[in-house]
């Protein structure tokens, strides 16, 4: 069962389900809109891999104006292998360790890859 159902944790998000803010609309849009000093993270699923390749170009390099220093980004592929995109190679590197290891516990035994990456300090 994914941990945010199992009884312990359920209770503890619970508890802090006012932290949440619920925003409908395109990922790159609502990045944009509520950057509010930036954001320490995304976890965007499989989100790229439908997308044609200058789309998620254009959507990752939004993602990281919109970082803070060391945001991670984490998302899988299932069928079609993305990375992070050749224009932001100096800003973002892939913490492929990393992903290894939480791949190998991973429960949505379905994708293919894991992919963490990370957005430098400078
Ligand atoms: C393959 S589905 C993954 C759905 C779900 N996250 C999951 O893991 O089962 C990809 C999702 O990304 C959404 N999506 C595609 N482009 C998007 C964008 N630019 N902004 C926000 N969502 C987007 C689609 O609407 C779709 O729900």
């Amino acid at each position: 069962m994914p941990r945010y159902l199992r009884p312990e944790p359920f209770a503890k998000l619970e508890g802090r389900l006012d932290r949440l803010e619920l925003v409908l609309g395109s990922i790159a849009d609502v990045a944009s809109s509520h950057a509010d000093g930036g954001f320490d993270g995304f976890n965007l699923s499989d989100v790229f891999e439908y997308l044609d390749p200058e789309l998620c170009r254009s959507i990752y390099e939004t993602l990281v104006e919109h970082s803070r220093p060391d945001a991670r980004l984490a998302y899988w592929n299932m069928l079609v292998p993305r990375r992070r995109p050749d224009s932001v190679a100096e800003r973002v590197s892939s913490l492929d360790e990393r992903a290894a290891e939480l791949y190998a516990r991973d429960l949505a035994f379905f994708y293919g890859t894991l992919v963490v990456e990370q957005v430098s300090r400078a």
